[in-house]
């Protein structure tokens, strides 16, 4: 029966991983996908979360099943990092936190829901957007659009587009927002913009769905989760995805969550019931390991310090490469203007350069970024960035 499948094309970003380690070229540089790297290329396993591991590895005395929702107290701690204890505690049964294999296990599990609650309803993301966004909510059998939200021109969100389409988006469909540093654009909503986004929601009725992979690594953890605590505490509904990949470098742990607000505590109970119903069908019940880890250093006072200093100089150095990178373009004296990567949030930004020259840079000079010309900026380090520079000038003017 298997002759008849067709071979489907490698993933845009998980193919460029694999072409990159396959590269024998010494001077290769990886800016593809979103793992934070150090200034040596690496992405070492965090001190705190290596801590936190030898501390579980002693005093864990089970293996037992967690079930289908996770562990509780995993759940209970990255719904604080998210809201903070105040909006936890106001919104009380209304909320519900439930541990998913990932980001993406999240947000499997919320487009499930959507799909239980409301077959027809399409969920509408960024233009653009992650690339693996449609592959995942489309996969439930959602219907999928999109309203404008990057313009490449002038580097900077199409906020009174994505508005006028959001003004005639209704109740019983779904619009994805990127909590914080844009996944590929980096480009973020202004807090009056968040604020604006609140109004229209509570005006046309539609539900919001926040992807939220990030926090942290933008401005810092509160300043990240402006927009989300905004909406949790006016909006009837909200569906927040977080994830513990990128900010606890548990990539390859699976860790993350998926936060459920709706209008009342019966409602919330009863679509707990749902979310566990098609954990159990997709993949019965989380993997621990990640979130033990993260559970213990959020309520560790001396991990928990030590987690934050790592992640604060994970972001310092992020942000530090953005205004290198535009210097270091200006002095290559391209004609280009890359200021814009300094405005940029996160880990990714458009170079802005067309597929062509991307290819160039992937094939000519073994540099990886993704046909969109998103780069992962972490990737770019004191020993690369002249050679990042030369090539990407000889791409321009060949
Ligand atoms: C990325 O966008 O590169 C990351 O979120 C990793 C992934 O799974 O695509």
């Amino acid at each position: 029966m298997f002759q008849s499948l067709q071979a489907l094309p490698a993933d845009p970003i998980l193919g460029l991983m694999a072409s990159y380690r396959a590269d024998s070229n010494p001077r290769k540089i990886d800016l593809g996908i979103g793992i934070y790297k150090d200034e040596h290329g690496k992405t070492p396993v965090m001190t705190s979360v290596k801590k936190a591991e030898n501390s579980i590895l002693e005093s864990q005395l089970t293996k037992s099943y967690v079930g289908p929702t996770g562990a509780a107290d995993y759940n209970d701690s990255v719904a604080d990092l998210l809201l903070g204890r105040t909006l936890i505690d106001s919104l009380g049964k209304r909320r519900v936190t439930i541990q998913s294999p990932g980001g993406c296990g999240g947000l499997r599990l919320a487009a499930e829901l959507i799909k239980s609650a409301n077959p027809g309803a399409t969920v509408w993301v960024s233009d653009p957007t992650w690339a693996n966004h449609r592959p995942l909510l489309g996969s439930a059998g959602l219907g999928i659009d999109q309203y404008p939200y990057y313009d490449y021109d002038s580097h900077s969100v199409r906020f009174e587009e994505m508005l006028a389409c959001l003004g005639n988006i209704e109740a019983g469909d779904v619009v994805m927002l990127h909590g914080c540093c844009h996944n590929p654009c980096g480009a973020d909503l202004s807090q009056e913009q968040w604020r604006q986004i609140r109004d229209i929601s509570l005006k046309q009725g539609f539900t919001v769905f926040i992807d939220l992979a990030y926090q942290g690594l933008g401005d810092g953890l509160e300043e990240d989760v402006y927009g989300a605590r905004l909406l949790a505490e006016s909006l009837p509904e909200l569906i927040v995805v977080t994830s513990c990949s990128k900010n606890f470098g548990l990539y390859r742990e699976r860790t993350g969550a998926m936060t459920l607000i709706a209008d009342s505590d019966v409602t919330t109970a009863i679509a707990t019931t749902q979310i566990a119903a098609a954990a159990r069908a997709m993949y019965s019940m989380p993997p621990d390991h990640g979130a033990a880890v993260v559970q213990l250093i959020l309520n560790d006072g001396a991990l928990r310090s030590e987690w934050d200093a790592e992640l604060t100089t994970m972001r310092n150095r992020i942000n530090g490469l953005r205004a290198q990178l535009v210097k270091q373009f200006k002095a290559a004296n391209m004609d280009e203007d890359f200021s814009f990567i300094e405005r940029e949030k996160g880990m990714f930004s458009f170079l802005g350069v067309n597929v062509d020259q991307v290819q160039s840079l992937v094939n000519d000079y073994s540099i990886y970024l993704v046909n969109s010309s998103r780069i992962n900026v972490a990737g770019v380090n004191d020993d690369n960035i002249d050679y990042l520079a030369s090539s990407l000038v000889a791409v321009l003017t060949a």
